[in-house]
């Protein structure tokens, strides 16, 4: 029995074989200061975000998509993967999920961290790879498919066709830098102290890059007076995050447009016929598509459950990996390497 494994670095989720979507948590991992000991691992380490005393430390480990944390990494992917595979899994290989652009040493991390006993061979897949067969998008023929993965800590794009990347760029902007935004905003504008979690969910709630006909939807955000220290909350509007959250998500535009420019113009012609498709969480949200199609000319979909699709993905590929141990073999350009 084979695991996909998308290490995010706002959820994990684990595929296995035959079986599908089995775990998806967040990457977080709650630890006792004093002793590195671990106390709870993803949603259980979630929830206590914020609220640990000064001898336990909760955080994300993989914050900005690639390992920062190997040790923590490690055994919060190891406490995970013991929730689900409760027997039977005897030396499976892992296909697992990497941006586009990390360097030898992370992906070296990548694959030390997953290593552990009884793991026989692990093999990395760039995320938009993945992230489109997940989409149900066939990326082995000669026709060029755009894809836009939009995460938490990265964004990538990719043109890819014959199995392969014709051109893609990733950047270390995503969900997270507009919660970021909307946490600084709150402070200089109203000076309410808020955390993470409120600013997702209020970008969750009431996020839009686009005009919603008169509409103005409002929130309440809870925290506390920067000041007094009291509890204290602010209705904002949907207008006013639009304007918080737009220069993070009109950076992501920019890569997109910069990695239409840099393909090869036949390939272009496909994708202008085919459009462009957009997973990962933040691909929900609202108008994003729109905003995308407007600034580049271009038909834009989002993939059905877009925060599925890399690790439906992952379970795809592991299909696959015969013919990539026989690809290696025979020096073709394999779809996935393996460690
Ligand atoms: N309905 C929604 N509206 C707006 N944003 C959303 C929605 N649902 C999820 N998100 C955002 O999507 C992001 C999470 O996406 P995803 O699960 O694809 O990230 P990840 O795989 O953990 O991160 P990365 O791929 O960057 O390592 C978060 O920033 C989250 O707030
Ligand atoms: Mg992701």
């Amino acid at each position: 029995m084979d695991i996909g494994l998308d290490l995010g670095s706002s959820r994990t989720r684990l595929f296995i074989d035959k079986k599908g979507k089995v775990l998806d948590e967040a990457s977080v991992a709650a630890y006792n200061v004093m002793t590195n000991k671990i106390i709870a691992v993803g949603d259980e380490a979630y929830a206590m975000l914020g609220k640990t005393p000064d001898s336990i430390r909760a955080e994300f480990p993989l914050a900005s998509g690639v390992i920062a944390q190997s040790a923590l990494v490690e055994d919060m992917v190891h406490i995970l993967m013991k929730h689900v595979c409760t027997s039977k899994i005897v030396m499976p290989r892992v296909v697992v999920s990497i941006p586009g652009d990390i360097t030898e040493v992370e992906k070296r991390a990548v694959v030390n961290a997953i290593s552990f006993f009884g793991v026989r061979r692990v093999y990395l897949i760039e995320n938009t790879k993945v992230a489109a067969m997940g989409a149900g998008i066939d990326i082995m023929g000669p026709h060029g498919a755009m894809v836009a993965n939009l995460g938490a800590g990265t964004s990538s794009a990719a043109i890819l066709s014959l199995g392969g990347i014709a051109e893609s760029k990733c950047i270390k902007v995503g969900g997270n830098k507009m919660d970021d935004e909307i946490v600084k905003y709150m402070k200089h504008k109203y000076s309410l102290v808020i955390g993470q979690p409120m600013a997702e969910r209020c970008k969750i709630a009431i996020g839009s890059l686009v005009e919603n006909n008169g509409e103005d939807n409002t929130f309440r955000v809870k925290g506390r007076d920067a000041i007094g220290g009291l509890p204290r909350y602010v209705d904002v509007t949907e207008s006013e995050i639009r304007d918080v959250i737009m220069e993070t998500a009109m950076e992501i535009v920019t890569m997109i447009k910069d990695v239409i420019e840099n393909a090869p113009p036949e390939l272009v012609g496909d994708i202008y016929e085919d459009g462009i498709t957009l997973t990962g969480g933040l691909a929900k949200l609202k108008g994003f598509a729109k905003l995308i199609a407007d600034n580049t000319g271009i038909r834009v979909t989002v993939a059905k459950e877009p925060e599925d699709c890399v690790i439906n993905g992952c379970g795809e590929a592991i299909q696959y990996i015969g013919e990539v141990e026989k690809s290696a073999k025979m020096d073709i350009n394999p779809l996935m390497a393996a460690y």
